[in-house]
């Protein structure tokens, strides 16, 4: 048995989140505080994170609406409807937002990965916690309307929007490819 590797395989994605209860801000820190600890190149720290809570789920439900439906594909009344609440069904989502430094010998591409360790990190630090999370985005995540919803700079992207409550109910259990199929060693 081993906390850490326990920790990450045991860690799922949770949509049906309680709405009765609500993470506590002092452990909505410590998650984000462990984001912050993934590796990054050069020091950067190329990440910042934007906690909606409230109303402020409201407005994001709204712009994630209004972004699907400006999107290339038109979209039913009803899906859209099932967007604007989207960001309703947990207490508290976290936009983790890659923040890429620039200078000598940073590059994009290592400012992207490092942002999405931060996230990884986050999620199992909240799953350390005893809090469910799920990933939620979609090309109208992506979208300029998005990116100025959360006021980002022309050089930031979202990394995911991270939506973390308490679980309601059952957790069905994960799948993956052994990771075997997808190693080869080299030796030579
Ligand atoms: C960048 C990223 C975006 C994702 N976006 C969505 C999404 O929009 N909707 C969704 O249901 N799951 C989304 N997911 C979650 C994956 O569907 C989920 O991780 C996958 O099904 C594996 O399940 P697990 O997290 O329980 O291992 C996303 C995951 C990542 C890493």
């Amino acid at each position: 048995m081993n906390p850490v590797t326990d920790a990450i395989a045991s860690r799922r994605t949770v949509k049906k989140m309680d709405p009765d209860r609500t993470p506590s801000r002092a452990d909505i820190r410590t998650i984000i505080e462990a984001a912050s600890w993934a590796p990054n190149h050069h020091m950067t720290e190329p990440w910042r994170f934007i906690v909606l809570e409230k109303e402020a789920r409201r407005r994001l439900g709204e712009a994630l609406a209004a972004a699907m439906n400006a999107g290339p594909i038109p979209q039913p009344q009803e899906r859209l409807a099932k967007e604007r609440d989207k960001p309703l069904s947990a207490p508290v989502i976290v936009a983790v937002i890659g923040s890429p430094k620039r200078g000598e010998g940073i590059l994009p591409q290592e400012e992207m990965v490092a942002a999405g360790a931060a996230m990884q990190n986050l999620l199992l630090a909240a799953h350390s916690l005893g809090l469910a999370t799920a990933v939620r985005t979609g090309a109208h995540s992506y979208s300029e309307a998005i990116r100025r919803f959360f006021g980002m700079g022309p050089d930031e992207a979202l990394v995911a929007l991270v939506y973390v409550g308490y679980a309601n109910g059952a957790v069905a259990p994960g799948k993956r490819t052994a990771a075997a199929e997808k190693t080869i060693w080299l030796e030579r």
